[in-house]
């Protein structure tokens, strides 16, 4: 992904961050998924007084693109708090996995925006070809 790019899909997540449902946690999240025709689909966290229930913003960004009829993803930015970093979840790490290993993840930290990449997030997974 290019600087750029990054920029852009950064400045997304913080536009849907803006939209979070956090009352629970008050960590509030958005993220911005790229597919590979170049889209981006948007999400955020939305907690539930049923406090398990709660979905983070990578995994709602994926719900939505994939609603929207898109299964090829090249890149998601991640933003969260200002003060911390804010990288996928456990979860949120095998739900991306599904569509590609290698996706581009790039986040925000106190100190600006990192990059990286799934497989190094979640090595040795356990992905659709493990059922064939
Ligand atoms: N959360 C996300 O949405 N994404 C992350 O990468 C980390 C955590 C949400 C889940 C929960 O609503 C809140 O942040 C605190 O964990």
């Amino acid at each position: 992904m290019s600087s750029n790019e990054i920029e852009h899909a950064v400045a997304l997540a913080k536009e849907y961050r803006e939209r979070a449902y956090a009352p629970y946690s008050g960590f509030t999240v958005g993220a911005a998924l790229q597919t590979e025709s170049g889209e981006i689909f948007g999400g955020t966290n939305v907690e539930n007084a049923s406090y398990g229930l709660s979905i983070c913003a990578e995994r709602s960004a994926v719900v939505n693109a994939v609603s929207a009829g898109h299964r090829s993803f090249r890149a998601i930015a991640i933003a969260g708090p200002e003060a911390t970093t804010t990288v996928p979840c456990g979860a949120c790490r095998q739900f991306l996995n599904e569509f590609n290993p290698s996706l581009v993840v790039a986040y925000t930290t106190p100190d600006g925006v990192e990059q990286t990449t799934l497989d190094k997030l979640l090595p040795s997974s356990f992905g659709p070809q493990n059922l064939t």
